[in-house]
């Protein structure tokens, strides 16, 4: 199985490191034990004045109806390597606050904290998350009756990774290319924008 262990510069924990997103997913289900400790960690995720306005619209592939119509509201692009995975969800914000109705302005924020945590609790148990932007929020709208105050912002393929052998060579070169990132101090700042902060500089 291929392992693309981050090779920080600074010591993470293990299911930090060990995360990342493939595009190559093995057919074998996801306990629903395990489903539930996915979501239960999203749960436990941090949310501005506690208003947790994350949704998840899930499909098991065991279901085929409700898994093809939740595979439709992806971009075909995604459709093609995402329709492998066991497990598809869609992620949901509520874009108002329950008391008050009022804009709350870091909802998809907080749905990313939740998706987070997520991904973290799958890292841990050898479980991988692949999340989408690309998706298509109105056909969700119209399928799922999501409510005028939400509306669907990503999608997650979940599942065991799987090795190359017999996948497509194009999906099996994105599972091989290398993770890379913009070191520390292109976005730790301290004194002005684009400073990088004492503690990163040197
Ligand atoms: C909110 C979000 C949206 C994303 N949208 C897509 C997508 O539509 N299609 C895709 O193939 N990957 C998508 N990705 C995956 C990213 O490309 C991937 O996380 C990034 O390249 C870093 O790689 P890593 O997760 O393996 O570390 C998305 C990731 C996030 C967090």
């Amino acid at each position: 199985m291929h392992v693309k262990l981050a090779r920080t510069d600074h010591p993470v924990q293990e299911a930090i490191a060990q995360r990342w997103s493939p595009y190559l997913f093995d057919a074998a289900p996801v306990a629903p034990d395990a489903l539930r400790s996915l979501f239960e960690a999203a749960r436990w995720a941090a949310s501005s004045f506690n208003e947790q306005p994350w949704r998840f619209i899930v499909a098991l592939r065991e279901a085929p109806e409700a898994f093809e119509r939740l595979l439709s509201c992806l971009i075909e692009a995604n459709q093609a390597w995402a329709k492998a995975a066991p497990v598809l969800a869609l992620g949901v914000v509520k874009t108002t606050f329950t008391r008050g109705g009022k804009p709350n302005r870091v909802a998809a924020h907080d749905l990313g904290l939740a998706t987070g945590n997520l991904m973290l609790e799958a890292s841990a148990r050898g479980l991988s998350v692949h999340a989408m932007a690309g998706i298509e929020p109105e056909r969700a709208r119209a399928l799922y009756a999501i409510p005028e105050e939400a509306e669907a912002f990503t999608a997650l393929a979940i599942g065991y990774r799987r090795d190359a052998a017999g996948a497509s060579h194009e999906l099996a070169e994105r599972d091989r290319t290398p993770r890379t990132r913009k070191p520390l101090a292109e976005f730790v700042f301290g004194a002005a924008w684009g400073e990088p902060a004492a503690f990163v500089a040197g």
